[in-house]
């Protein structure tokens, strides 16, 4: 037991209807890392967070925190996890500083300890200048920041993050991010679902690739990425030149390119074409290029190759409360 993963999840299985939300999915993440749960929309994410936070439970399967059983020890997970989410759930109408007083009282914390934890947590992450303001005046970014803020109040040992930055700028991304990092420092377990590819890039330790209720896919960002083989991108110095560039990568890559203006790009198994051969056999097709290269993919690319489909950021969630305040500012940022 010593050694086991601080978060387990075997072989879960939840189901809404007909919907299989969760399909069997398995999970294990080591102490003191970040994990990425990266799926699309309606993959089964929170679904999944919200059994390991023993906010829901699975029809079959198991999970522990720290040992514990989610379904048999509920109160001993939870004295070891926090949430937070998509949804802000501070109080508009009270300050920064108020809102986490106010956790902290809920947390059952003295009075002086919620103050002190307040004050603590605000200058930590940066939200001093902010703490006497209204949240109601707070951005969406900010708010954010304070919901995740919140869930640090008792210092939990794991922290669920469920799309912590669905729908802000690139910004406010950027704050939680670096929010993220500085928790991580102190030693918290954290497990991020997400459906940015470039989030679980820049975060997680270790990718599970989620699809319709199961993992498909483990690995850190990298083995993902080598595991489906290198790119060659080819620009071309004329567009009209396209179809002559697709026969040749097409008989060099033994697949077809995908083509975006004047840009072709192809997957190489590693190691099986050299760069010189394709600018050669290109001006012997009389293709003139405008720049040649190779490259690992994307992990857009890695979905796509893993799924057969792209990994698309959806626009909504069914499963949000209905009154969301940011619906009417979200913004696509996956490219
Ligand atoms: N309370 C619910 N009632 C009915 N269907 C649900 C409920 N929660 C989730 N689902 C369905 O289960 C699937 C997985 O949902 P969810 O876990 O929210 O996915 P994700 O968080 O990856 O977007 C989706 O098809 C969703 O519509
Ligand atoms: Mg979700």
């Amino acid at each position: 037991m010593v050694d086991e993963p601080i978060v387990v999840a075997e072989a879960l299985r939840k189901r809404f209807g007909a919907t299989r939300a969760l399909d069997g999915l398995d999970l294990s993440v080591p102490a003191g890392t970040v994990c990425g749960l990266l799926g699309p929309n309606g993959a089964g994410k929170t679904t999944a967070v919200r059994i390991l936070a023993t906010l829901a439970d699975a029809d079959s399967g198991h999970a522990r925190i720290a040992g514990h059983d989610v379904a048999r020890e509920p109160d001993r997970v939870r004295a070891r996890i926090g949430l937070a989410g998509q949804y802000a759930a501070v109080d508009e109408k009270l300050t920064g500083r108020g809102n986490l007083r106010l956790f902290g009282r809920l947390y059952h914390l003295s009075r002086a300890d919620a103050r002190r934890r307040a004050d603590e947590l605000l200058e930590r992450f940066g939200l001093l200048d902010a703490a006497d303001r209204p949240v109601s005046g707070y951005s969406g970014g900010m708010r954010r920041r304070l919901d995740l803020v919140a869930s640090l109040i008792l210092r939990p040992q794991v922290l669920f993050l469920d799309e912590p930055t669905t729908g802000l700028d690139p910004r406010s991304r950027g704050e939680i991010w670096d929010s993220v990092r500085e928790l991580v420092a102190d030693g918290t377990t954290v497990l991020l679902t997400t459906q940015y590819l470039d989030e679980a890039d820049r975060l997680a330790d270790d990718i599970a690739v989620v699809d319709h209720g199961r993992v498909i896919a483990t690995g850190t960002p990298d083995q993902l990425k080598a595991s489906i083989g290198d790119r060659l991108d080819v620009v071309l110095a004329d567009p009209a030149a396209a179809p002559g560039a697709v026969t040749v990568l097409h008989r060099l890559a033994g697949a077809y390119p995908a083509l975006e203006g004047d840009r072709l790009s192809v997957a190489l198994a590693s190691g099986t074409v050299r760069i010189t051969d394709v600018v050669r056999e290109l001006d012997r097709a009389g293709v003139a290029v405008g720049d040649v290269g190779l490259r690992r993919p994307t992990l857009d690319e890695v979905f796509l190759r893993l799924t057969g489909r792209p990994a698309k950021a959806g626009t909504d969630d069914e499963t949000g409360p209905a009154g969301d305040r940011d619906a009417g500012r979200r913004e696509e940022v996956v490219r």
